[in-house]
């Protein structure tokens, strides 16, 4: 069984869902160990404890930048033996001395079609407003592996919606959680855990 460990900063609804599934016996291979949060305030620190999960947090504001951040984040990671790490709504980029160690280890969920409206500054709904503002018809989620730039690393899984006149970012915010980042992450998380995720020359490829 592999130990997950889901880093989250807000509402959570990303980490329900892989309880959910979790629950459901939809991930095979591993089992959610811990939830560490950038936030005391955030609500996912609920959804763990209703569920019986520990939790720790790592504050954000405690670290005056993001290298001595990440430094703080890859020592829990390592004492929590995490075999996969998800970002699971996580608004903070991780510094590389965490994303080398933990290489082709950590899947991050980011609301569009990556390689539209991604990179620093684009998280939770400002992607969703600039996505409106450009005007695109389809809009969607993206499960990619984290490397060391922003949104870069390799796709695993994307899905699409359409996107309607009246749309507006919560709303659209909305349609992709539940048609795509709620069921492609879980889904993303069990082919990991099952090793049926294979990278060659830096993109990854699906053996289902
Ligand atoms: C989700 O839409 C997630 O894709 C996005 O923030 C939301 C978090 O919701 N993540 C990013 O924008 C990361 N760049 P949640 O806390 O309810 O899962």
């Amino acid at each position: 069984m592999k130990n997950i460990v889901v880093l989250v900063s807000g509402g959570g609804t990303n980490l329900q869902a892989l309880i959910d599934a979790e629950k459901s016996g939809l991930i095979k291979g591993g089992r959610i160990t811990c939830v560490i949060s950038s936030n005391p305030d955030a609500y996912a620190l609920e959804r763990a404890a209703n569920s019986g999960i520990p939790s720790r947090v790592v504050c954000r504001k405690e670290y005056s930048d993001s290298v001595s951040y990440s430094h703080a984040v890859l020592d829990v990671l390592n004492e929590e033996k995490a075999d996969l790490v998800v970002l699971a709504g996580f608004m903070t980029i991780l510094d590389e001395c965490v994303t080398k160690a933990y290489a082709y280890k950590i899947i991050n969920v980011h609301p569009a079609l990556i390689p539209s409206f991604c990179g620093e500054g684009y998280y939770g709904l400002r992607v969703h407003k600039a996505a409106l503002d450009y005007g695109v018809k389809v809009s969607g989620a993206t499960i990619h592996f984290v490397n060391e730039e922003a949104d870069a690393g390799a796709i695993i899984l994307q899905g699409v919606v359409n996107v309607e006149k009246d749309d507006t970012p919560e709303i659209l915010q909305k349609r992709i959680m539940e048609n795509v980042e709620w069921k492609l992450l879980p889904k993303a998380v069990s082919l990991f855990c099952q090793d049926k995720i294979e990278i060659i020359n830096g993109r990854a490829y699906v053996n289902e």
